[in-house]
């Protein structure tokens, strides 16, 4: 096999959803940790929830409620305009600074994202952060209605890119990601964040644990879902190596 099509997890992967972190802590001094945190733990909860449900709102409602219900489980009081300046900050999140040197190492091969996002949250977030000269396409899941990691998601690959699931790799570090794209039948690298060991340091390190080791305990460490990626980087600078050493 050698790879035609490299396809990027959106949210985590090639954008860092910790650098809401600033804005969530000049709107709430002393909160921003915990705001950051259950916020996102419960925007890919309410993903899920809503397939199960089937009641499919776009990923943008659903950021937007699961900001709604961070703030009000911790009883912060707050207005239209400081709820806005938060939420703003989704469509112009920190890429990961390994981010365009290996999109642009790639760009022999079809570049896309597929991901939960809204299609305007994408376009917005893509342009902003120049990434739109890089790639191929932008896929939403809305086109589905439904999230990741159902099957129907993962379809849209080979549906816009005329690629087969088997010249396709799918690149997350959001372990339940991987996991869902391997289930499907895309070749999958998982980007170890955290390793164990960083892991291990985080949780020795503090008597009262933060809130980020929370987060990285639930959703930084691989998943037992009887399913395994099949490779492990650790950064997408390891990226362009990996692609160019795939062949069968
Ligand atoms: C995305 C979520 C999973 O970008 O982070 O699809």
């Amino acid at each position: 096999m050698s790879v035609k099509a490299v396809v990027f997890d959106a949210y985590g992967t090639l954008y860092d959803v910790q650098s809401v972190a600033d804005v969530t802590e000049d709107a709430f001094p002393g909160y921003g940790g915990i705001i950051t945190q259950v916020w996102r733990i419960k925007q890919l909860e309410y993903t899920w929830l809503r397939s199960l449900m089937q009641r499919y709102e776009d990923f943008e409602r659903i950021t937007r409620d699961a900001l709604a219900y961070t703030l009000g489980s911790l009883g912060l009081e707050y207005d239209d305009d400081s709820f806005a300046r938060i939420i703003d900050k989704y469509l112009h999140l920190d890429l990961y600074p390994d981010a365009l040197a290996a999109l642009s190492a790639l760009k022999d091969r079809k570049l896309a994202i597929l991901s939960n996002g809204s299609p305007g949250m994408l376009d917005a977030l893509v342009r902003n952060s120049g990434l739109d000269r890089l790639l191929d396409a932008v896929i939403s899941v809305d086109a589905k209605k439904t999230f990741k990691p159902s099957p129907q998601s993962y379809m849209l690959i080979e549906e816009i890119l005329h690629v087969p699931p088997a010249e396709v790799l799918f690149i997350s570090s959001n372990p339940w990601d991987a996991c869902g794209a391997k289930a499907f039948g895309l070749n999958v690298a998982w980007i170890e964040r955290v390793t164990p060991e960083k892991m291990a340091l985080a949780c020795l390190e503090s008597e009262t644990l933060p809130p980020l080791t929370m987060f990285w305990a639930l959703r930084t460490q691989m998943d037992e879902l009887g399913v395994v990626p099949d490779h492990r980087i650790h950064g997408l600078a390891e990226l362009p190596a990996l692609v160019s050493a795939i062949r069968s």
